[in-house]
């Protein structure tokens, strides 16, 4: 069956066309339009700009997704239905269920975070399980333990900022644009990141019920009194800050995720979400994982970041038979886990 995944939950407006079935999926087509331009001078994602501006582009995205795929007759529309920004989400919801009305096409709701979980489906759908999933994003930090399709425990997650969020606040603080991950990952590699001593949040607290909890705020705060310090930041003092500042990060997420791997005693271990595309972070979590004899799986760099391909592979390969589908509707705060 060929579905089509619409994904507006916060500011990239995408669509994708994808076949498969729950054994695998190819994807037709996935065009993104990023709104970084819009975001940027406010250092953060606007909601209401956000929703004007996937009301202006999710038509012509939409159109260039069925152009490229070749305008093949769809049978399923899956779309974002949380969690996200609402403004953003109603304009994704809204448009998937009038085109549902207009062309007669069933439609399905699908959780952002099991898209980005699903992400990893796309080039590998044998993954083994059980598995574990870290889901490093711009809005959560979790830690899923999955034992089926569309089964999942809560492992542990962020109890205040997200990691991806603490990139973004870091980046501001150290002068530099907005998304934060991909240039403090370039900083990061002419930088050294012994320079600066920073904490490890969490990783010496050990309780059963927040063994696998993170937390970044600290972490972020003790770079701002470190920058505090300096009069003027040099390029120099940028870069050393920026490796410092992204080995506390990994060093936190890798450590959490083979405590937890070891524990549950996993047959894999996935990566998702926007910070997922840390090339240091997919190169130190493979090798650490590996060494373990687990499985490792990260999604294509693009397929980390929004997408839409994520959503309809979500479609494709959750367990239909057991799958509740998630009505058409719009929740900031849905949940992977109840
Ligand atoms: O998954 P995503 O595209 O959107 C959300 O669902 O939030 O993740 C966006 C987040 C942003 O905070 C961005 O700074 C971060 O992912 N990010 C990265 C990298 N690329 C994007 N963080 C670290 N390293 C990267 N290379
Ligand atoms: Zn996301």
């Amino acid at each position: 069956m060929i579905i089509l995944g619409i994904e507006t939950s916060c500011d990239d407006t995408a669509v994708a066309l994808v076949s498969g079935s729950e054994k695998k999926c190819r994807i037709l087509s996935s065009v993104v339009s990023s709104q970084i331009k819009v975001h940027a001078p406010y250092g953060g994602v606007v909601p209401n700009l956000a929703a004007r501006a996937h009301l202006k582009n999710i038509r012509p995205v939409f159109e260039q997704a069925l152009e490229k795929a070749g305008r093949p007759d769809f049978g399923l529309i899956a779309v974002t239905v949380g969690p996200g920004l609402i403004p953003s989400l109603l304009v994704g919801a809204n448009f998937a269920k009038a085109l549902a009305y207009a062309a007669k096409k069933p439609i399905v709701g699908i959780n952002h975070l099991e898209g980005h979980l699903f992400a990893n489906w796309i080039k590998n759908p044998k993954i083994k399980l059980p598995a574990l999933c870290l889901i490093v994003s711009g809005g959560h930090t979790q830690l899923i333990l999955m034992t089926g399709r569309g089964q999942y425990q809560l492992l542990g997650e962020t109890r205040d900022d997200a990691a991806g969020e603490t990139f973004d606040k870091v980046a501001k603080l150290l002068g530099l644009d907005y998304p934060g991950g991909p240039v403090i990952s370039k900083r990061a590699k002419l930088g050294d990141k012994s320079v600066f001593e920073l904490p490890r949040p969490m990783l010496s607290v050990r309780s059963p019920d927040n063994e696998f909890d993170f937390s970044f705020s600290g972490l972020k705060t003790a770079v701002l009194y470190q920058v505090k310090k300096e009069k003027k930041l040099s390029p120099k003092y940028v870069n050393n800050m920026a490796a410092s500042f992204q080995q506390a990060v990994i060093d936190v997420l890798i450590r959490k995720t083979a405590e937890a791997a070891r524990k549950y005693n996993v047959k894999s271990v996935m990566i998702a979400g926007g910070v997922a595309a840390n090339s240091k972070l997919r190169r130190e979590m493979k090798e650490k994982i590996k060494e373990m004899k687990i499985d490792f799986y990260a999604p294509e760099p693009e397929f980390c970041a929004d997408n839409a391909a994520m959503i309809a592979a979500a479609a494709c390969f959750r367990n239909k038979k057991e799958g509740n589908w998630i009505k058409i509707n719009a929740n900031a705060n849905l949940k992977l886990v109840d």
